[in-house]
């Protein structure tokens, strides 16, 4: 095989996916380089989609007035989302900074359009959410590719779908599926802020593997394969 990935290059690809982090503080004044940016927009491009149906779109946003509005909407919605948690957790919630929607340089919405080339796509006739699940891995190549050229970038899942679709002009038919925020950053850190704070703890990988069937643990064919997952083996 010739083109197999080398030893340098197996590395930096598992550097991009350990060092990856959801960033929302640490933002920096620096610009984006538009070459920089195209580079993340191609990755994302070239993610898997059903039936080849490349369903997503991505919205570039810079204008203030447009963030403004994305921010009104966040703080709505995180002020609704405190009311649902009690105290110590309300407050532990509300101190978590948990968007850099104004701080960031560039804003992306990335969409779904299920009408992209008619309505019969392959893979999506019995799973309709295929499409959703192929926006999801663009998403994934898009924040990846900006780990990879030292941006940070920051999911927002907590605004009005609405005031997205109102803003960025969305037709009926096309669902916001998220709202990012990129720029360069002074750092990255080494653990997710919800881990830093204590919020919730990373899971044991061998505590969400199964064998064969549902919340089986045991199962003597993958003894091997259990052993180096408790051993932490990366
Ligand atoms: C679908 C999705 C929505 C998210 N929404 C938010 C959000 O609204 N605000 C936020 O601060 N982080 C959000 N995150 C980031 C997660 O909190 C973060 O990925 C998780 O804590 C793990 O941290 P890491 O990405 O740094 O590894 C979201 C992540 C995903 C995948």
């Amino acid at each position: 095989m010739n083109d197999e990935f080398t030893d340098d290059e197996k590395a930096g690809f598992y550097k991009a996916i350990y060092s990856r982090r959801d960033v929302r503080s640490h933002f920096t004044q620096e610009p984006i380089n538009e070459e920089t940016l195209t580079k993340i927009l191609h990755a994302a491009h070239h993610a898997p989609s059903v039936g080849f149906s490349q369903p997503w779109n991505f919205i570039l946003i810079k204008d203030m007035k447009t963030k403004e509005k994305v921010k009104e909407s966040f703080q709505k919605e995180h002020e609704k989302a405190s009311k649902l948690v009690e105290d110590p957790k309300r407050s532990e919630y509300l101190s978590l900074k948990l968007e850099g929607i104004m701080e960031s340089d560039v804003n992306v919405c990335v969409t779904y359009d299920p009408t992209k080339f008619g309505p019969f796509i392959i893979g999506t006739t019995s799973i309709p959410e295929a499409g959703i699940y192929s926006v999801c891995g663009a998403i994934q190549n898009l924040w990846l590719a900006a780990r990879a050229e030292n941006i940070g970038l920051g999911w927002v899942s907590i605004v009005s779908n609405d005031v997205l679709r109102k803003e960025l002009n969305l037709p009926e038919h096309i669902v916001p599926v998220a709202y990012l925020c990129l720029g360069h950053v002074t750092n990255f850190e080494a653990k997710p802020d919800l881990e830093r704070s204590g919020w919730l703890p990373r899971l044991d990988l061998k505590d969400v593997i199964y064998f064969e069937k549902w919340e089986q643990k045991e199962d003597e064919s993958w003894n091997i394969i259990k052993k180096m997952i408790e051993s932490n083996l990366k």
